[in-house]
């Protein structure tokens, strides 16, 4: 299996990522303890300054796990006088993540809401300026087909882990069987994503690979 950057060049680039603070340091060091896949710091970085340019107020996440990033979006959002609704399917984490968003003091701009993205997407009515996508990998596709229509013009939609530790430009045969599936779903989904009309779109290979689309309408 191939990794999308280059160990030395990711350590590099890491600790080129301003210090954090106590809280968020202490979720990166519970989530390697507990085995929760959260953003590296260095997404979570460039996800801070893309809320900040775009002015991001109302802003989706879908999968919270601890709270990690959804409190580094919320931080943003309170900024620019906005929201986060955050979308977690697993009971135990979502009990973490309401303990870290409590901890956070950011309880009055977070939602969370204890659901399958997939049950919840079809309901919602509002728009939203900013989405991030950090679940289910396989169902990227069917996600962003239900998010299009709640993005705004000129809103931004992220998705993380679309590169999946370099598997994208593996032969099936070096695949795990498992994971051919997703792997198949995800390379339909970034050749999808990347000509969709109506967005404009840029594979970044940063973490586990990510892809920004900008809605153009
Ligand atoms: C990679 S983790 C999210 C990490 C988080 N964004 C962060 O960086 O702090 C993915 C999370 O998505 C959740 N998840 C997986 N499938 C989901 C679904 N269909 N709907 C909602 N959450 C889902 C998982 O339980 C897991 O906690």
């Amino acid at each position: 299996m191939a990794h999308v950057v280059n160990r030395e060049i990711e350590n590099y680039l890491r600790q080129l990522v301003p210090e954090r603070d106590l809280l968020l340091k202490s979720l990166e060091e519970k989530a390697e303890q507990e085995y929760v896949s959260i953003v590296l710091p260095e997404v979570a970085q460039f996800l801070h300054l893309m809320a900040l340019q775009s002015r991001a107020q109302n802003i989706l996440e879908i999968g919270t796990a601890i709270g990690y990033s959804t409190i580094w979006l919320a931080r943003v959002a309170k900024q620019n006088g906005g929201r986060v609704t955050t979308i977690e399917i697993n009971q135990r984490r979502y009990e973490k993540a309401l303990n870290s968003i409590k901890q956070s003091g950011l309880e009055d701009v977070i939602s969370i809401i204890k659901a399958h993205a997939a049950d919840i997407l079809p309901t919602l009515s509002g728009t939203y300026d900013f989405i991030f996508v950090d679940a289910a990998k396989g169902q990227y596709s069917s996600f962003f087909e239900k998010l299009y229509p709640r993005l705004q013009t000129g809103g931004l939609i992220i998705f993380d882990n679309v590169l999946a530790d370099g598997l994208v430009i593996c032969n099936d045969e070096d695949i795990e069987r498992r994971q051919r599936t997703m792997v198949r779903r995800l390379r339909e989904f970034l050749k999808m994503i990347t000509g969709y009309p109506g967005l404009v779109a840029s594979v970044i290979p940063m973490g586990d690979g990510l892809v920004v689309g900008y809605k153009t309408g």
